[in-house]
């Protein structure tokens, strides 16, 4: 696992070099997309470059999770915050962009038709995730199995409560159920891509590098990915042991080599 400590601005820079880098080098490149504040900067950074000419024109890209039973038009619901903070403002095709139905009248049998459309896309290459509070990737909860796929999971009471400033503040509002992609489902992309800033997320970053491998913070999975890397700022990171060397590595990376 990478770990690279800089100021938000650098890593939202990073993130999107490394989708940069994998698109120039296959157009068809998968993408996994994260909705949330982490990754807003990575989307405008991409889309900036989409203007300088980055087509995504031949790529496709599968969402983490849903919202069950928002309505169509509901502005939260992800694949509608897909569509304005990055689907609307690069090349992808339209029907590109593929999610988790949280309004199937079947919700496992729309969980299963999501694993076979990953499966049939032939994976993700680059899956671009956050982390909630409590250690979720996804909406992979505490006490979510390691090697789940995609299903419905009930939100905590504080992944309701850290997403009500998305609902004006209400916490009431927060739908209580989700669809997600499973922790085993995340494990199959080929790179992982996690994005964390501010203090309140130090924790969650402290267990998900240094912690032991536990379903209680769901994140710590990813340090059996062989090609994982963790993007924080200095407030992300102050509960890190380790701070001083992954600063360390990443000055004295080669500037050739890419995330
Ligand atoms: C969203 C998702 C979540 C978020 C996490 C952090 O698709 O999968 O795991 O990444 O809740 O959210 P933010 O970035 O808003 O702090």
């Amino acid at each position: 696992m990478e770990v690279v400590i800089a100021p938000a601005a650098e890593l939202a820079r990073l993130a999107a070099d490394a989708v940069e880098g994998l698109l120039r080098s296959n157009p068809e490149t998968v993408l996994g997309l994260a909705t949330g504040s982490s990754p807003l900067a990575v989307y405008d950074e991409l889309a900036t470059r989409h203007k300088e000419g980055l087509s995504f024109a031949r790529s496709r890209a599968f969402m983490l999770d849903e919202y069950v039973g928002l309505p169509a038009d509901h502005p939260e619901r992800y694949r509608n915050v897909i569509e304005k903070e990055f689907a609307s403002r690069v090349d992808l095709p339209a029907g590109a962009v593929q999610g988790p139905d949280g309004l199937a009248d079947d919700l496992p049998a729309a969980c299963a038709a999501y694993e076979a459309s990953i499966q049939d896309a032939g994976g993700v290459d680059l899956q671009i995730l956050g982390i909630g509070t409590d250690g979720h990737i996804a909406f992979n909860e505490p006490g979510s199995s390691l090697a789940s796929r995609t299903r419905i999971k009930t939100l905590t009471r504080q992944t309701r409560e850290d997403n009500a400033r998305f609902f004006g503040g209400s916490v009431d509002d927060v739908p209580r159920h989700c669809l997600t992609q499973g922790l085993a489902t995340i494990m199959s992309a080929r790179h992982l891509v996690l994005l964390a800033s501010g203090r309140a997320k130090a924790e969650a970053v402290h267990q998900l590098v240094e912690g032991p491998i536990s379903a209680m913070w769901p994140a710590t999975i990813m340090q059996l990915h062989p090609h994982a890397t963790v993007l924080v700022d200095d407030a992300a990171a102050s509960r890190l042991q380790l701070a001083d060397y992954y600063r360390q590595t990443y000055a004295d990376k080669p500037t050739w080599q890419g995330l």
